[in-house]
């Protein structure tokens, strides 16, 4: 007789982290041109929270605690949003992927390495952005001076890379990510909590070396 025991053991932390929310992994659904510029008509949520020890909130945004409110985060919508100028003569119809990213850390950290908040790179939120972007919280990304910077798609060739270009927004589909980034994984009126995979955090680290995952199968006679 042959007794086969599996077992299968996910570690998975559950963490209250709306605002510090991370990994906005998108698709984008609209048209795309010629330079990348995208006029979306959806934008669908493909990440889930990584779960990090050491995310660093900015109290601007008000979205720091996990019951946040969505009208209160909503009111300190810009009242405008940079973008792209989008040509309709080189556009086709797409999807794209990519992580978000707003102009302002998209320029200064991922194109360029400023060094404005402790060592070159570091977006406001301690994220190395350019190789974690995938860290970048939603606090970050929806903070007024930043969300009014629009906003971009990072992608990377493998996980070792950096992340660069792969489309930008225009002014009416930023708005329509802003929209998006308030109430995604945290329907407003709800206090419900975000439950997440465990990376490590610290700059240049790849996420996914320490995913806490294991399983294990044991056959016995
Ligand atoms: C982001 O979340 C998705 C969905 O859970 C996951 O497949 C992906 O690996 C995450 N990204 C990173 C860089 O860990």
């Amino acid at each position: 007789m042959l007794r086969l025991m599996c077992a299968m053991t996910m570690v998975l932390a559950a963490e209250a982290a709306h605002g510090l929310d991370n990994n906005w992994t998108v698709m984008v659904t609209g048209m795309k041109d010629g330079n990348g510029c995208m006029k979306a008509t959806s934008v669908e949520d493909m990440g889930s929270n990584l779960v990090t020890s050491t995310p660093t909130c900015l109290s601007a945004t008000q979205m720091c605690t996990d019951d946040y409110e969505c009208t209160t985060a909503r009111a300190l919508k810009p009242t405008s949003f940079t973008g792209c100028t989008f040509d309709e003569s080189t556009a086709a119809a797409t999807s794209a992927v990519g992580l978000l990213m707003d102009g302002l850390c998209y320029n200064n950290f991922v194109v360029e390495q400023k060094n404005f908040n402790g060592a070159p790179g570091l977006a406001p939120d301690k994220v190395h952005v350019r190789s974690e972007a995938h860290l970048h919280t939603r606090a970050c990304l929806v903070v007024s001076y930043c969300a009014k910077t629009g906003f971009y798609l990072v992608t990377r060739p493998s996980s070792s890379a950096d992340y660069a270009f792969e489309a930008q927004m225009d002014s009416a589909s930023a708005e329509k990510v802003f929209d998006f980034l308030i109430e995604a994984r945290h329907p407003c009126g709800t206090t419900t909590t975000t439950t997440g995979q465990t990376v490590s955090s610290g700059a240049n680290a790849p996420a996914l070396a320490s995913l806490a995952s294991a399983m294990s199968f044991v056959a016995l006679h």
